[in-house]
């Protein structure tokens, strides 16, 4: 049996911001069991609902040395669909309404995370032959484990994986502070490890000290070893190529399953969504005010509202495509600037664009089953999971080529009647606006294709069987 630890700063179903979330609380799942113990370690949030805290026991707890003082740790465990969870209990850290508190309070709250997670180790009687570090968050394990915990026999050997899910956070700030907190050596703040610009960057101590470094799709893989996606560290992806591979997310086929969903209105699958799914349509509409009208197309968008999904293209041509014969329904939180677009856009169209400006599960769960078609022109995308989620429900994505959008929505081809949505090349709002336009065209006038479509997107296989397959074969590789 081989013991894999995963460490992140959000998971399914306890806390969620994003996809990272979604990703770390439905991998270990499916590892198989056979040959694999994974466990997961978070921080204990004050804000996590009641009904999860009501399940966790008290394990032990000890102090710490962190940035000049004493800090208690206390874990707390539980056991879902037989994965094992353990909490890191600090309430200076994690006394708070929401994960991330902004830097750089953020830096302090996730060191101390990082140093905790390596140091409850021995008392919970868990030594990983692998710990598998998600994003910047969790970006000092590796420099930690090189560093001071190498004196205790427990951790040598251990080895890591850093995963990317998002190259455009790294948790930076200035190398005196950050040095003050994080209680590394001068050694590690050079420009061939932590030092960036100047600064300190978490993320890039991770890169640098893993044993291997994935992230979430082939295409971005390739994408952060130039400029325009590198975020600065380009140069140390091309350093690292042959440590770095790309592994496509999957999504937890159990919660997203338009045929068993009980949160939304109707059930379907991909042999009678023609006649149900629609119904799922006309109750979104009536529950949101919109035109009710079973034949208008619906465009969702479920996302958090920042730059990377590509809203400065809808914000440039959003009057226009209002025009057309189309419907908008829009669920986010996140930016002022595109909230803010939104409600505009909902009091100008009213009826036929609803803007819901906050996080909703439920309401996520009938967005995807209601709509038509899903809207999601990234200015970059480690992966994605919004596409594939839609994908499943039979909701057509209409993307820009680019990372994990580009790897799993395959652009209909008329000519062959292949395809699963629809696709563009450059981030401009013109060439968005035509494919969205290309897709009411199809939509419209030749909806037989557009339902063979339908029906190829919900029968393609975005489930986690293969890229977890992926991922034992790198565990085996580095355990040897
Ligand atoms: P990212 O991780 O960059 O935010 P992903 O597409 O990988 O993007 O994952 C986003 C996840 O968060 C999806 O499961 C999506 O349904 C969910 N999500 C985003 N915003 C909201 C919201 N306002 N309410 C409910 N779910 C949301
Ligand atoms: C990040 C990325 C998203 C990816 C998710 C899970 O939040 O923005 O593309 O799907 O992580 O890996």
């Amino acid at each position: 049996m081989k013991n894999i630890l995963f460490v992140a700063s959000e998971v399914m179903p306890f806390v969620k911001t994003g996809g990272l979330a979604d990703v770390v609380g439905s991998l270990p799942k499916c590892i198989d069991r056979k040959y694999f113990d994974c466990r997961v370690i978070l921080p204990m949030y004050s804000f996590m609902n009641q009904k999860w805290k009501d399940m966790l026991e008290y394990k032990t707890h000890f102090y710490m040395d962190f940035n000049w003082n004493s800090y208690y740790v206390g874990v707390m465990e539980c056991e879902l669909d037989g994965v094992h969870f353990y909490f890191i209990d600090n309430q200076d850290f994690f006394t708070c309404d929401k994960p991330y508190a902004g830097m750089p309070y953020d830096i302090g709250r996730f060191a101390f995370f990082s140093k905790a997670a390596l140091s409850i180790l021995p008392s919970i009687e868990f030594r990983p032959d692998i710990i598998h570090c998600h994003d910047w968050q969790t970006g000092l394990i590796p420099v930690y484990l090189n560093d001071a915990f190498q004196a205790n026999e427990f951790y040598r050997g251990i080895k890591t994986i850093m995963t990317i899910h998002n190259l455009k956070f790294q948790g930076v700030w200035d190398v005196k502070t950050m040095k003050d907190i994080v209680g590394l050596p001068d050694y590690y703040f050079t420009p061939d490890k932590l030092e960036f610009n100047r600064d300190a960057n978490m993320l890039k101590g991770g890169l640098v000290y893993a044993n291997a470094i994935t992230t979430v799709s082939k295409t971005y893989a390739e994408e952060i070893k130039m400029p325009y996606y590198g975020e600065g560290l380009d140069g140390l992806m091309r350093a690292r190529q042959n440590d770095l591979r790309g592994i496509v997310n999957g999504i937890d086929y159990e919660d997203w399953d338009p045929k068993k969903d009980p949160l939304i209105a109707v059930n379907y699958d991909s042999d009678d969504f023609k006649a149900k799914k629609v119904k799922n349509k006309t109750a979104l509409q009536e529950e949101l005010g919109l035109n009710v009208d079973p034949d208008a197309m619906l465009i969702g968008i479920v996302s958090r509202l920042t730059d990377q999904k590509g809203f400065d293209l809808i914000a440039y041509v959003m009057d226009e495509l209002c025009q057309d014969a189309v419907q908008f329904v829009i669920l986010g939180t996140g930016e002022e600037r595109y909230e803010n677009m939104f409600r505009h856009f909902e009091w100008k169209y009213g009826g036929r664009v609803s803007a819901q400006i906050f996080y909703n599960e439920a309401l996520a769960h009938k967005i995807y089953a209601a709509s038509d078609a899903f809207l999601m022109p990234s200015q970059f995308e480690p992966c994605g999971l919004s596409q594939l989620i839609s994908l499943r429900y039979g909701s057509l994505p209409i993307v820009r080529e680019t990372g994990g959008l580009k790897d799993t929505v395959e652009p209909y081809n008329e000519y062959e009647g292949t395809g699963t949505g629809f696709s563009f090349t450059n981030y401009n709002a013109h060439e968005m606006m035509g494919t969205v336009r290309y897709a009411e065209k199809i939509f419209y006038d030749d909806r037989e294709e557009w339902d063979k479509m339908v029906k190829r997107a919900m029968d393609a296989d975005f489930s986690w069987e293969a890229s977890a397959l992926q991922y034992q074969e790198l565990y085996d590789w580095l355990i040897g």
